[in-house]
């Protein structure tokens, strides 16, 4: 969502596909206020007041909508004193998820939130109702705020490290999650923050997986699991343990200095308080979700390589080696009103070029319907979330080194895992069924590399431009740059 300077007014209006609980409304004001997430005071950005901000709970399986998908390309920034409504409405997206702030590096100053969609009710769930339903939003966080970390960025330098770890707005035990012994719980939890992974865990309890971003997974137990910038899982927890309370704990993951934070499992008959050292990370799997995908005959591959290129003097990240820089309009309305000079389509090449890096506003082409292999290669040595708004994908191969077709013959197409990670100095491979209409951002969840250029936007295109294919413009679609003063 793109947020603006000092104070907004946002409606959320949550429309439903079903019979069932035909909408929701969430009327949300926007501010800056002071927030002390680790101790100092700064200026955050608030929904109502809160940071983090309201849970949206939304009672069933959505349509996504490239219009209402609240990123630079799609919608115009919604200016102080201004009102906007959101209507959202989300395809085959059942579970657990997290809105924030995703223009001018808000998103270092807050302004997030939880976002759960529940399966229609005749869509089974694996798994009982649990008996109370918690969401952590854990992550990096920096004493600095988001101008000044902006100004780092585009003064050609990326981040430091961060300052800390936060859950749900606090650093350490200031946080405390009541339950019943022996009562099963439902943890949603999001890494929410900028440049690192984390570890998750709770102090003498089991994890079992249940949810990997809106996928039921296979129901694997853990006792510590790894979530990488911008991903979220549901774990179930069962109070099995002596009433006492006990750390749930977050710590970095793949940094030297490791940062932590932690928050309190508090059984209600509790006869004690925490104590002991933290639980060890352990083994630490990233697993997700399992699913059966056959054999499907893909219509297209597209290889996209990270690299950090140095542009007129300044650090920059790229893709395919075009560094990502926004137009004055936003594409899709660009798109929508067919303004000439804002983007081209093959503005970014389907294969690493090999060349040296270049600015660019990067759209690819794509056609609806269409099925893609797509492979991520890293060749850096930091591990790589990336993201496609709009899209669920597959992964079906990662290895180190070099990906070529011969890869492809060790793929897995029948169990493949959903995920958006690559690891470093190697490859991952996904399937992507190209189902959704619309001007789609492909970006890195590190949001130093996403802001200095490593995204680009995928326009799928349906030359049947129907209704059935994709949601018409909304009435009160903003309009800034070249867009103003068009008919909608
Ligand atoms: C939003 O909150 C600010 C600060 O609390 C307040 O001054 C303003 O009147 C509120 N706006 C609306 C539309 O509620
Ligand atoms: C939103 O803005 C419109 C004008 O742009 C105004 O008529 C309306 O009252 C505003 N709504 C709220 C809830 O502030
Ligand atoms: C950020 O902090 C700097 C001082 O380091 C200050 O000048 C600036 O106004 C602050 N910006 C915001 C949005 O709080
Ligand atoms: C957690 O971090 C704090 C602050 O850096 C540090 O003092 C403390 O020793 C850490 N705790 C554990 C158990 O690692
Ligand atoms: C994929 O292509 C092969 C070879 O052309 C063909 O035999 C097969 O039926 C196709 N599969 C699907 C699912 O279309």
């Amino acid at each position: 969502m793109g947020y603006s300077k000092q104070c907004l007014f946002l409606v959320l209006l949550v429309a439903c596909v079903s019979g069932e609980d035909p909408y929701r409304f969430y009327t949300w004001n926007v501010t800056y206020g002071d927030i002390y997430p680790l101790g100092v005071k700064q200026q955050g950005i608030l929904i109502n007041g809160q940071f983090p901000g309201p849970q949206i709970e939304n009672g069933v399986q959505q349509r996504r909508n490239s219009w209402q998908d609240g990123v630079y390309g799609t919608n115009c920034p919604i200016s102080p004193g201004q009102n906007f409504t959101y209507i959202l409405q989300v395809k085959d997206q059942i579970g657990s998820y997290f809105y924030f702030p995703s223009t001018a590096f808000h998103k270092a100053a807050g302004g997030y939130g939880g976002f759960k969609i529940a399966s229609r009710s005749v869509i089974p769930v694996p798994f009982d109702p649990p008996s109370g339903d918690f969401t952590i939003l854990a992550g990096d966080w920096y004493k600095r705020n988001h101008t000044d970390l902006r100004a780092i960025l585009d003064s050609g330098s990326d981040l430091p490290f961060p300052d800390g770890l936060i859950i749900n707005g606090h650093g350490s035990n200031a946080y405390t999650f009541s339950v019943d012994q022996g009562k099963t719980y439902r943890f949603r939890i999001s890494n929410v923050g900028l440049t690192t992974s984390i570890n998750f865990r709770i102090q003498g309890h089991k994890m079992k997986l249940v949810e990997v971003e809106g996928t039921h997974s296979l129901q694997n137990t853990y006792d510590s699991l790894d979530i990488h910038l911008g991903q979220t899982y549901s774990v179930l927890v069962t109070a099995d343990q002596p009433p006492n309370d006990y750390y749930i704990v977050v710590t970095t993951r793949f940094t030297s200095q490791v940062l932590n934070a932690s928050s309190i499992l508090h059984y209600s008959n509790s006869a004690g308080s925490v104590s002991g050292p933290f639980p060890a990370s352990g083994p630490r799997p990233n697993p997700q979700g399992s699913y059966h995908y056959g054999m499907i005959n893909t219509t297209r591959t597209i290889r996209l390589q990270n690299t950090a290129p140095i542009i007129n003097g300044k650090q920059r990240f790229a893709v395919n080696s075009v560094s990502f820089i926004p137009a004055d309009t936003p594409l899709k309305l660009a798109d929508y009103f067919k303004i000439q000079g804002v983007f081209s389509l093959g503005s970014i090449s389907d294969n690493p070029t090999g060349g040296g890096g270049y600015l660019q506003t990067s759209v690819m082409a794509a056609d609806f319907r269409g099925f893609l292999e797509v492979v991520f290669e890293n060749p850096e040595d930091t591990l790589q979330s990336w993201h496609i708004d709009g899209h669920s994908f597959f992964v079906v191969g990662m290895d180190g080194g070099q990906w070529s077709a011969a890869s492809r013959l060790n793929y897995n197409l029948r169990d493949t895992i959903s995920r958006s990670t690559v690891y470093p100095k190697s490859w991952t491979a996904l399937y992507m069924p190209l189902d959704n209409v619309g001007m789609w951002n492909v970006r890195s969840e590190n949001w130093a590399r996403q802001y200095l250029g490593q995204q680009f936007y995928l326009r799928v295109y349906s030359a049947a431009n129907s209704w059935r294919d994709e949601y018409p413009i909304p009435s009160n679609a903003l309009q800034c740059g070249k867009a103003v003063g068009h008919h909608n």
